[in-house]
């Protein structure tokens, strides 16, 4: 199965939807040959985690097959890095379809989303990644496309408009998101299937270590292995980039191979800590609680502080640092927890100078 990424929008000309011509030439079509790609699991044993998931998804799979019907369009959501992309990738391999991926933002004038919906062949995936930041008007592209698979589309102008229905093939939309509340209710409701992907748990990601560590010839023990998932903040993408890095001291610093001492020394370095909390986390925590005591402060005011986005702090940072319970949420704004405390080492104020 090729993954085929299409984040450059398709370079279709004006009024080319009257046109007989086919919309995508295949050498506007780009092959996603990334590192990410290379490592991704191709079927659901390499796929590790997500079990519930996985569960639903092989029923799901095999309907599709016995029905001879595409399958139901589906909203994945959650935290990035926890597989989003991947599953997806699964779903097109198990199915023998190709996936052609792309990005709200990428979908910005009503050509780009039309152009790939024209595009696809029956049966084929449509992902789109970040779907909360697609605008009204792709929305209402996507409106008839998911429900009939038809391109409903207006020629002319007020009184003598015309609207005509052109019909698509039958495709599934996956679309993935971090933000699901963003969905507007009327796109939401047209995904047959909703599923929050979860963080991972130590041994899942030890697992994903061990796995990524054999494809890519890094030697590695079960030990070391659990030393970077400890630290992966229950993201495989994290302990994937994490990897890497530890197997590049392992091999300047060390003999090469990547056991709990090397895995340690090295992540310390990297300045990621126990928690797998890096140095913009633990600026956000001690920035709340030395200029804010504890919170709450607003989001905004904690990413100006930090030169930060606030997409960054909510997408990045913050999803972690609350399932941790180091940082809370309240309607006022965000509050460090007596555990981010502890974590920093410092005393919440209500402790301070207390005897016992
Ligand atoms: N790499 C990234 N995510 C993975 C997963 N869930 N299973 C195996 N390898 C992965």
């Amino acid at each position: 199965m090729a993954i085929i990424s299409d984040n450059e929008g398709l370079g279709i000309k004006k009024g080319s939807m009257q046109k007989k011509n086919p919309i995508v030439k295949p050498e506007n079509i780009e092959y996603d040959n990334t590192f990410e790609n290379s490592i991704r699991p191709k079927n659901f044993d390499s796929y590790i985690g997500q079990s519930a998931l996985k569960e639903t998804l092989k029923i799901t799979l095999e309907a599709a097959k016995l029905r001879e019907k595409p399958l139901d369009h589906m909203l994945f959501y959650g935290p990035p890095g926890l597989g989003k992309t991947t599953i997806a990738g699964v779903i097109a391999a198990q199915m023998g379809v190709e996936m052609r991926i792309t990005s709200a933002p990428a979908l910005e004038r009503p050509r780009d989303i039309i152009g790939i919906l024209m595009s696809l062949k029956g049966g084929e995936i449509l992902f789109i990644d970040e779907i909360h930041r697609l605008n009204k008007v792709a929305e209402e592209i996507l409106y008839p496309a998911m429900e009939d698979f038809t391109l409903d589309m207006t020629t002319g102008k007020s009184q003598t408009a015309k609207t005509l229905r052109v019909p698509l093939p039958k495709f599934t939309l996956i679309g993935a998101t971090t933000k699901a509340g963003e969905l507007s209710g009327p796109l939401r409701d047209r995904f047959g299937m909703i599923h929050r992907l979860e963080f991972y748990t130590c041994d899942e990601l030890a697992q994903v270590v061990l796995r990524t560590a054999g494809i890519l010839d890094i030697k590695i023990s079960e030990e070391g292995a659990y030393a970077i998932a400890r630290r992966s903040r229950g993201t495989p993408r994290i302990a994937n980039r994490l990897i890497k890095r530890v197997a590049d001291f392992a091999l300047v610093k060390y003999d090469g191979v990547i056991d709990e001492t090397v895995a340690n020394e090295s992540l310390d370095i990297l300045k990621i800590d126990e928690f797998g909390l890096d140095t913009t986390d633990r600026a956000l925590l001690s920035l709340i609680i030395d200029k804010y005591d504890g919170g709450p402060v607003g989001i905004e005011t904690i990413a100006a502080a930090l030169s930060e986005d606030v997409r960054t702090i909510e997408d990045v940072c913050e999803p972690y640092l609350l399932q941790a319970g180091l940082l809370q949420r309240t309607p006022r704004g965000r509050k460090v927890s007596p555990e981010g405390y502890r974590h920093l080492g410092m005393k919440m104020p209500s402790e301070q100078g207390r005897l016992f």
